[in-house]
């Protein structure tokens, strides 16, 4: 692999805060080691439309608080074609790209391996999702920013539900991971918590809630990820609900994308600076196929495919944390 002169950065997939913040990081890091640097906007859709922007340090000024990513975000359909890559690639070629940093979730970085066993184009991932489900890193970008809105929305609904001695059900992202719903569960003292990870049953639900009725309790919280196991979504587990435990009024509040705006928090934005700049410094030292990520609050570097393939567990300790404090 030559010497690189110039970087592109991309956002891929679900958006979340912090991806401005690494946007610049990578940008920066670029002017510091006085390589050239261009956004591409779109993801990989950008890449095979050739919709390119040059970049420098001062085009990134004001962005390390913004939600969203002003590179905007797709999930390309024609990327998973072999003529799609053939023309990205041609793209990238035809402006003098020689390494790709690519800022997104699990399938941008299949993406991005696909691209590099085809062209062998050098690639660096920094794993972006408010889901925290990528294997190889403690913390996703966005994952912490989502955690805090998710409590602050939860305890808010938390008012209205006490002041009606009420149940709610909030949903929360998580499709395929329960990172959020357990960590803002526990946070916001949520009586029940369900997950994609773990099958809990819901008759253990019902029990919990009629013991919490019992015991004096007059409001409850039951937090379910997008991807829960109940095989009910969550306006019909509040029906279930209703119908056997009348004594219950019940709502639902489904938080959806609201939790993946807003402006990204202290730990994202650090987090952020810190895996932009050892993403281009890997590329600068010939490095390819591998994320960037935090272990043990260390930047650390996890093979591409590695990322993709294993998973990140989640925290059962915090399963029977919430147990425990729904007594
Ligand atoms: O992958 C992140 C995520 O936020 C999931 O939790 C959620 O299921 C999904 O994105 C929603 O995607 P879309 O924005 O395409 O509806």
């Amino acid at each position: 692999m030559g010497e690189i002169k110039k970087i592109a950065v991309m956002t891929s997939g679900g958006d979340s805060p912090g991806m401005n913040a690494a946007i610049r990081s990578v940008v920066r890091t670029c002017a510091y080691y006085r390589v050239d640097c261009v956004g591409i906007y779109r993801g990989y859709q950008g890449m095979i439309e050739d919709d390119f922007i040059p970049l420098d340090a001062r085009s990134v000024k004001g962005i390390i608080n913004k939600g969203g990513t002003f590179l905007k975000s797709a999930r390309s359909k024609d990327f998973m074609t072999k003529e799609g890559r053939k023309q990205a690639h041609a793209n990238l070629k035809e402006r003098g790209v020689d390494g790709l940093v690519v800022i997104g979730g699990d399938g941008s970085f299949t993406g991005g391996v696909v691209f590099n066993k085809e062209y062998d184009f050098p690639i660096i991932g920094i794993p972006g999702t408010i889901d925290n489900d990528i294997y190889g890193t403690s913390h996703t970008l966005g994952y912490d920013t989502a955690l805090n809105t998710t409590v602050d929305a939860i305890d808010k609904i938390r008012d209205t539900a006490s002041s009606h001695n009420r149940l709610f059900f909030i949903e929360v992202m998580g499709r395929d991971a329960g990172f959020i719903a357990l960590n803002a569960g526990v946070g916001a003292g949520a009586e029940e918590i369900l997950i994609p990870e773990e099958d809990l049953g819901l008759e253990r639900m019902l029990e919990s809630l009629e013991r919490s009725r019992r015991t004096g309790k007059t409001s409850s919280i039951v937090v379910v990820a997008e991807g829960d196991r109940t095989g009910k979504n969550v306006f019909e587990l509040a029906e279930y609900v209703e119908e056997n435990l009348p004594e219950y009024e019940v709502r639902v509040s489904v938080l959806g994308h609201m939790v993946r705006g807003g402006n990204p928090s202290c730990f994202d934005r650090v987090l952020a600076s810190r895996l932009g700049v050892k993403a281009v410094e890997l590329l600068i030292d010939g490095k390819t196929n591998l994320m960037v990520g935090l272990n043990n609050n260390k930047v650390a570097t996890t093979d591409l495919e590695e990322a993709i393939k294993g998973s990140n567990e989640i925290n059962k300790e915090l399963l029977r944390v919430s147990d425990i404090m729904s007594i």
